[in-house]
Protein backbone atom coordinates (compact mmCIF):
# COMPACT_ATOMS: atom_id res chain seq x y z
CA UNK A 1 0.00 0.00 0.00
CA UNK A 2 1.50 4.11 -0.77
CA UNK A 3 2.05 5.57 2.40
CA UNK A 4 1.07 9.53 2.16
CA UNK A 5 3.17 11.68 3.79
CA UNK A 6 2.87 16.38 3.44
CA UNK A 7 6.76 17.05 3.36
CA UNK A 8 6.14 20.54 2.87
CA UNK A 9 2.75 22.73 3.09
CA UNK A 10 0.64 21.16 0.75
CA UNK A 11 3.14 18.77 -1.10
CA UNK A 12 2.03 15.70 -0.10
CA UNK A 13 4.84 12.65 -0.59
CA UNK A 14 2.72 9.36 -2.37
CA UNK A 15 5.32 6.28 -2.05
CA UNK A 16 5.29 2.64 -2.81
CA UNK A 17 8.31 0.25 -1.73
CA UNK A 18 8.90 -2.01 -4.18
CA UNK A 19 10.54 -4.26 -2.48
CA UNK A 20 11.98 -6.63 -5.44
CA UNK A 21 13.87 -3.43 -6.70
CA UNK A 22 14.52 -2.83 -3.07
CA UNK A 23 13.56 0.78 -3.96
CA UNK A 24 10.32 3.20 -3.34
CA UNK A 25 8.26 5.20 -6.12
CA UNK A 26 7.22 8.28 -5.12
CA UNK A 27 5.02 10.91 -6.55
CA UNK A 28 4.67 14.30 -5.19
CA UNK A 29 1.00 15.93 -5.34
CA UNK A 30 0.97 19.59 -4.43
CA UNK A 31 -2.11 20.70 -3.14
CA UNK A 32 -3.94 23.87 -4.85
CA UNK A 33 -6.52 25.63 -6.85
CA UNK A 34 -4.91 24.21 -10.24
CA UNK A 35 -3.41 20.72 -8.58
CA UNK A 36 -0.41 19.56 -9.96
CA UNK A 37 1.08 15.63 -10.07
CA UNK A 38 4.96 15.10 -10.59
CA UNK A 39 5.76 12.17 -11.44
CA UNK A 40 2.99 9.63 -12.32
CA UNK A 41 4.30 6.06 -11.40
CA UNK A 42 4.29 2.63 -13.54
CA UNK A 43 0.81 1.37 -15.43
CA UNK A 44 1.00 -1.05 -12.47
CA UNK A 45 1.07 1.45 -9.48
CA UNK A 46 -1.70 3.77 -10.91
CA UNK A 47 -4.32 1.75 -9.12
CA UNK A 48 -2.85 2.63 -5.54
CA UNK A 49 -1.64 5.90 -6.37
CA UNK A 50 -4.68 7.29 -7.18
CA UNK A 51 -6.16 5.61 -4.14
CA UNK A 52 -3.61 6.95 -2.31
CA UNK A 53 -4.59 10.68 -3.94
CA UNK A 54 -8.23 10.02 -3.31
CA UNK A 55 -7.32 10.63 0.32
CA UNK A 56 -6.21 14.09 -0.74
CA UNK A 57 -8.01 15.60 -3.20
CA UNK A 58 -10.92 14.12 -5.78
CA UNK A 59 -8.48 12.48 -8.50
CA UNK A 60 -10.56 13.74 -11.64
CA UNK A 61 -9.53 17.81 -10.22
CA UNK A 62 -5.51 16.83 -11.23
CA UNK A 63 -5.05 20.20 -13.58
CA UNK A 64 -0.86 19.40 -14.04
CA UNK A 65 0.87 16.21 -14.59
CA UNK A 66 4.46 16.85 -14.95
CA UNK A 67 7.45 14.39 -14.87
CA UNK A 68 11.04 14.92 -15.81
CA UNK A 69 12.10 12.83 -18.73
CA UNK A 70 10.45 9.77 -20.44
CA UNK A 71 10.78 6.23 -18.17
CA UNK A 72 7.74 4.06 -16.65
CA UNK A 73 8.35 5.12 -13.14
CA UNK A 74 8.20 8.80 -14.35
CA UNK A 75 4.98 8.97 -16.39
CA UNK A 76 4.00 4.87 -17.50
CA UNK A 77 0.71 5.95 -15.94
CA UNK A 78 0.14 9.55 -17.93
CA UNK A 79 -2.74 7.90 -20.44
CA UNK A 80 -4.60 6.61 -17.30
CA UNK A 81 -4.13 10.09 -15.24
CA UNK A 82 -5.12 12.38 -18.38
CA UNK A 83 -8.73 9.81 -18.92
CA UNK A 84 -8.69 10.22 -15.33
CA UNK A 85 -8.44 14.08 -15.60
CA UNK A 86 -10.61 15.62 -18.04
CA UNK A 87 -9.03 18.81 -18.04
CA UNK A 88 -5.41 17.80 -17.23
CA UNK A 89 -2.31 18.84 -19.19
CA UNK A 90 0.49 17.20 -18.91
CA UNK A 91 3.68 18.74 -19.43
CA UNK A 92 7.52 17.77 -19.61
CA UNK A 93 10.48 19.27 -21.48
CA UNK A 94 10.22 20.81 -24.91
CA UNK A 95 12.52 17.85 -26.40
CA UNK A 96 10.34 15.17 -24.35
CA UNK A 97 7.05 16.77 -25.68
CA UNK A 98 8.12 16.59 -29.46
CA UNK A 99 10.61 13.78 -29.10
CA UNK A 100 8.14 11.30 -27.41
CA UNK A 101 5.36 12.52 -25.50
CA UNK A 102 2.94 13.53 -28.38
CA UNK A 103 3.62 9.95 -29.90
CA UNK A 104 3.04 8.04 -26.70
CA UNK A 105 0.26 10.18 -24.54
CA UNK A 106 -3.82 10.32 -25.58
CA UNK A 107 -3.63 14.25 -25.84
CA UNK A 108 -1.30 16.84 -26.70
CA UNK A 109 1.42 17.20 -24.02
CA UNK A 110 3.23 20.82 -23.26
CA UNK A 111 6.65 21.33 -23.94
CA UNK A 112 8.30 23.81 -21.75
CA UNK A 113 11.50 25.45 -22.27
CA UNK A 114 14.25 26.89 -19.45
CA UNK A 115 12.41 28.79 -17.01
CA UNK A 116 9.00 28.91 -18.11
CA UNK A 117 6.57 29.23 -15.12
CA UNK A 118 3.11 27.29 -14.18
CA UNK A 119 1.10 29.26 -12.04
CA UNK A 120 -1.35 26.61 -9.69
CA UNK A 121 -2.88 29.75 -7.52
CA UNK A 122 -0.71 30.43 -4.61
CA UNK A 123 1.92 28.42 -6.09
CA UNK A 124 4.20 28.88 -8.60
CA UNK A 125 6.38 26.41 -10.44
CA UNK A 126 9.48 27.28 -12.35
CA UNK A 127 10.61 24.31 -15.21
CA UNK A 128 14.80 23.84 -15.11
CA UNK A 129 15.78 22.25 -18.29
CA UNK A 130 18.38 19.67 -17.52
CA UNK A 131 19.59 17.89 -20.41
CA UNK A 132 21.43 14.26 -19.15
CA UNK A 133 20.52 15.43 -15.04
CA UNK A 134 19.32 12.99 -13.86
CA UNK A 135 19.22 10.80 -17.32
CA UNK A 136 18.20 11.28 -20.77
CA UNK A 137 18.23 14.14 -23.26
CA UNK A 138 14.55 15.35 -22.68
CA UNK A 139 15.57 15.74 -18.59
CA UNK A 140 14.48 18.63 -16.73
CA UNK A 141 13.32 19.38 -13.21
CA UNK A 142 10.65 21.44 -11.27
CA UNK A 143 11.05 24.25 -8.61
CA UNK A 144 8.06 25.55 -6.49
CA UNK A 145 9.25 29.40 -6.08
CA UNK A 146 7.19 29.98 -2.54
CA UNK A 147 7.82 27.15 -0.49
CA UNK A 148 11.32 26.65 -2.53
CA UNK A 149 10.91 22.83 -2.97
CA UNK A 150 13.48 21.11 -5.65
CA UNK A 151 11.69 18.31 -7.42
CA UNK A 152 14.89 16.48 -7.95
CA UNK A 153 13.37 13.45 -9.60
CA UNK A 154 16.26 10.74 -9.75
CA UNK A 155 18.97 12.78 -7.96
CA UNK A 156 20.06 11.99 -4.54
CA UNK A 157 18.25 8.10 -4.92
CA UNK A 158 18.82 6.11 -1.71
CA UNK A 159 17.65 2.25 -1.87
CA UNK A 160 15.26 0.89 0.51
CA UNK A 161 12.57 1.87 2.60
CA UNK A 162 13.71 5.02 4.35
CA UNK A 163 11.65 7.48 6.20
CA UNK A 164 9.39 10.08 4.31
CA UNK A 165 11.74 13.16 5.11
CA UNK A 166 14.49 13.75 6.93
CA UNK A 167 17.03 16.77 8.14
CA UNK A 168 19.83 14.38 8.66
CA UNK A 169 22.52 14.15 5.86
CA UNK A 170 21.55 11.95 2.93
CA UNK A 171 24.69 12.41 0.92
CA UNK A 172 26.31 9.38 2.39
CA UNK A 173 23.51 6.90 1.20
CA UNK A 174 23.42 8.70 -1.89
CA UNK A 175 27.12 8.10 -2.79
CA UNK A 176 26.97 4.53 -1.52
CA UNK A 177 24.07 3.82 -3.78
CA UNK A 178 25.93 5.41 -6.63
CA UNK A 179 28.82 3.60 -6.48
CA UNK A 180 26.84 0.48 -6.24
CA UNK A 181 25.21 0.40 -9.05
CA UNK A 182 28.08 1.33 -11.10
CA UNK A 183 29.14 -2.19 -10.40
CA UNK A 184 26.29 -3.79 -11.04
CA UNK A 185 23.16 -4.58 -14.18
CA UNK A 186 21.94 -0.89 -13.73
CA UNK A 187 25.21 0.56 -14.00
CA UNK A 188 25.44 4.07 -15.90
CA UNK A 189 22.60 4.85 -14.29
CA UNK A 190 23.45 8.54 -14.46
CA UNK A 191 26.12 9.83 -17.54
CA UNK A 192 28.55 12.70 -16.01
CA UNK A 193 28.82 15.37 -18.65
CA UNK A 194 30.88 18.88 -19.42
CA UNK A 195 27.46 20.49 -18.10
CA UNK A 196 26.67 18.47 -14.78
CA UNK A 197 28.55 20.54 -12.26
CA UNK A 198 27.29 23.96 -13.97
CA UNK A 199 23.85 22.45 -13.50
CA UNK A 200 24.34 21.50 -10.47
CA UNK A 201 25.59 24.65 -9.14
CA UNK A 202 22.60 26.50 -10.89
CA UNK A 203 20.26 24.19 -8.76
CA UNK A 204 22.23 25.22 -5.71
CA UNK A 205 22.18 28.79 -6.58
CA UNK A 206 18.09 28.39 -5.96
CA UNK A 207 18.76 27.72 -2.32
CA UNK A 208 15.36 25.11 -1.93
CA UNK A 209 14.28 24.18 1.50
CA UNK A 210 13.59 20.88 0.72
CA UNK A 211 14.65 18.38 -2.27
CA UNK A 212 11.37 15.90 -2.67
CA UNK A 213 13.08 13.16 -4.14
CA UNK A 214 11.83 10.32 -6.02
CA UNK A 215 13.68 7.43 -4.44
CA UNK A 216 14.23 7.53 -1.40
CA UNK A 217 13.80 10.16 1.33
CA UNK A 218 13.06 13.78 0.88
CA UNK A 219 15.37 16.64 2.24
CA UNK A 220 14.65 19.45 4.46
CA UNK A 221 18.01 21.53 5.68
CA UNK A 222 20.78 23.30 4.04
CA UNK A 223 19.85 21.93 0.01
CA UNK A 224 22.52 24.38 -1.52
CA UNK A 225 25.20 22.49 0.57
CA UNK A 226 23.03 19.08 -0.43
CA UNK A 227 23.45 19.74 -3.94
CA UNK A 228 27.07 21.12 -3.85
CA UNK A 229 28.00 17.60 -2.09
CA UNK A 230 26.31 16.18 -5.10
CA UNK A 231 28.39 17.72 -7.90
CA UNK A 232 31.47 16.67 -5.87
CA UNK A 233 29.94 12.93 -5.35
CA UNK A 234 28.97 12.89 -8.93
CA UNK A 235 32.11 14.55 -10.26
CA UNK A 236 34.35 11.39 -7.87
CA UNK A 237 32.09 8.29 -8.43
CA UNK A 238 31.04 9.03 -12.28
CA UNK A 239 33.36 11.81 -13.50
FE1 LIG B 1 14.96 8.09 -14.40
FE1 LIG C 1 13.12 7.39 -11.22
Amino acid sequence: MSSITEIAENVFRISTFISDGNIQMNQFLIKDDEPLLWHTGQKYLFNEVRAAIAKIIYPGNIRWIGFSHFESDECGSLNEWLNTAPQSEAFCSFVGANVNMNDFAVRRVRGFHNDEIIKTGKYSFRFISTPHLPHGWDSGLLFEETLRTLFCSDLFHQPGNPTAITGSDIIESVKNNLVESESGPFNSYMPYTTNTEMQLNHLAELKPNTLAVMHGSSFTGDCEKSLLDLAYVMKNVLG
